[in-house]
């Protein structure tokens, strides 16, 4: 297969998959890529105007690629008979049940599209994991592979370790790619036909090249520590209230040491996104699975301590409105799990959104990105009600004035940079008094809330 032009197919045109692949048409104008996925609505979305994810740049990129070299379809067979590379980038949940229900990752879609490929792939592919998975899904996949009797296929771990908000930069300046495989000839062979696609931007040095098992392992590892980082944070915020020590401050002078360093070291009222929850819970249902309880625990408080994280954010706008939300207005600024994307899986915003509804509370809601019909789908997954039961406790605002007309509290959920530009006097003027501001983000000058008069809470500082 050396030498052989490159033709790209990724299954799943999602949060991966579209800005993967659209990078990677961008930067090899050669290479034909077409995205392929079984949602119909999610490909038409993609070759729309309106693309099914916000993702700064990505727009850009899509409408200078697609049509060019960039394609998305549903038609899925054909993307695979037609590919030499087959990234597969669909989605890989935390299993809802069964054995593992709760902690293990779900490869349903992973082994369908396996299958698939097993099923209609007439010529050897190199079949490249873009998803996240539990250590030996290559050798799984290999294995229903083989038994379809396609014994020339290679399949390699290529982990994406691109941000939400930050996909697009992180994609054309990525810190490393990985890429793990087979200590065969064939498997040498694949790794340096996957890794010429990268080398079209990406420095040699930055190609990792590792075992298939290093390269699972080290996608869950680097979350796991990304996320340890925000719960250790959080944990010493809890000190900080309870102490008198300003959680910034304490990050600032611990993050200047070089072996720390600042990055995600932002206290904040959890961690959310589809992916760190997720995969350190795969990481503890491994360690369970290989009989080492004690490394599993220690990796489970990272997910605890976010929870407790969140439900010290509430219990702290409970007992600063006087133990009582009930019946009093809150306008909740945010419900993205981070700014700079319409995502909302796992954002902290909906368990605090659900918390202050078990307490009664009205809550307006406004996010300048995310779609009403997922704040409504969300809440409705988490509660159990239907829509016209949680709109009598909530609404959704069109800007952060509206969401506190009339409001006690505002609570920052997200930290999109529109809410450091709000003039907080006027927003002052139109709420119930006294005022009260819950920042779970530290993004908002304390100093200057004060002086407005808003009583004010952030994480991890004195009152
Ligand atoms: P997503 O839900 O946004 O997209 C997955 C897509 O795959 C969906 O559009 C779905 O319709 C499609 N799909 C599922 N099964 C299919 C099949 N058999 N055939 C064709 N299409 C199919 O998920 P995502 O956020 O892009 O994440 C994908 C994977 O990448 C996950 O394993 C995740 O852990 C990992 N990951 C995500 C991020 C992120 O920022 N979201 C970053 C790094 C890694
Ligand atoms: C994270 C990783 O950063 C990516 O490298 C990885 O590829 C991705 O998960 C994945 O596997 O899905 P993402 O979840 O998109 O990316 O966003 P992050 O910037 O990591 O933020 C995750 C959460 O932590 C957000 O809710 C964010 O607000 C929170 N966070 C982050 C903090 O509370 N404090 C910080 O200092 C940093």
């Amino acid at each position: 297969m050396n030498g052989e032009e490159i033709k790209i197919c990724c299954i799943g045109a999602g949060y991966v998959g579209g800005p993967t692949m659209a990078k990677i048409a961008e930067k090899c104008p050669e290479i034909v890529v077409t995205i392929v996925d079984i949602s119909a609505a999610r490909i038409e979305q993609w070759n729309s105007d309106v693309l099914p994810i916000y993702e700064p740049g990505l727009d850009d990129v899509v409408k200078k690629c697609r049509g060019r070299n960039l394609f998305f379809t549903e038609e899925v067979d054909k993307g695979i008979r037609e590919a030499t590379i087959i990234f597969v980038a669909v989605n890989t949940p935390t299993k809802k049940i069964g054995i593992g229900a709760g902690r293990a990752a779900d490869l349903t879609y992973w082994e369908l599209a396996a299958r698939r490929i097993a099923a209609v792939a007439d010529t050897p592919k190199i079949v490249v994991e873009k998803s996240t998975v539990p250590i030996k899904t290559a050798e799984a996949i290999s294995s229903v592979l083989h038994a379809a009797g396609r014994t020339s296929f290679s399949v390699l771990s290529n982990p994406e370790f691109l941000a939400e908000g930050t996909a697009m930069d992180d994609l054309e300046h990525p810190d490393r790619v990985l890429i793990g495989g087979p200590l065969t000839e064939a498997g040498a062979t694949a790794i340096e036909r996957l890794s010429q696609v990268y080398a079209h931007w990406v420095p040699q040095e930055r190609i990792i090249k590792t075992n298939v098992w290093s390269s699972e392992l080290s996608k869950l590892v680097a979350n796991s520590f990304l996320a340890q980082r925000v719960s250790s944070i959080n944990a010493v915020s809890a000190i900080c209230e309870a102490s008198g020590a300003d959680v910034d401050e304490v990050a600032r002078a611990v993050g200047m040491d070089t072996r720390i360093g600042h990055k995600f070291l932002k206290a904040s009222v959890g961690f959310g996104g589809s992916c760190f929850q997720k995969d350190i819970l795969n990481l503890v249902y491994l360690c369970q699975s290989m009989g080492l309880s004690e490394v599993a625990e220690y990796f489970h408080w990272v997910v605890k301590m976010n929870d407790l994280q969140k439900e010290r954010f509430v219990s702290r706008i409970i007992h600063g409105l006087f133990n009582t939300v009930t019946g009093k207005r809150i306008a909740l600024l945010g419900f993205a799990f981070k700014k700079d994307t319409g995502d909302t899986r796992e954002s902290a915003a909906i368990e605090v959104c659900q918390r202050l509804m078990q307490e009664r509370a009205e809550i307006a809601i406004y996010d300048p990105k995310v779609e009403h019909e997922q704040i409504w789908y969300d809440l409705s997954e988490v509660t159990g009600l239907e829509q016209s039961q949680i709109e009598k406790y909530v609404k959704i605002e069109g800007s952060v004035q509206a969401a506190a007309k009339d409001a006690h509290a505002l609570v920052v959920t997200t930290e999109w940079d529109e809410f450091k530009t709000v003039d907080y006097r006027k927003v002052y003027q139109q709420m119930s008094k006294p005022a009260f501001l819950f920042d779970g983000r530290n993004i908002l000058d304390r100093e200057e809330l004060h002086s407005i008069g808003f009583v004010t809470y952030s994480i991890g500082k004195p009152l």
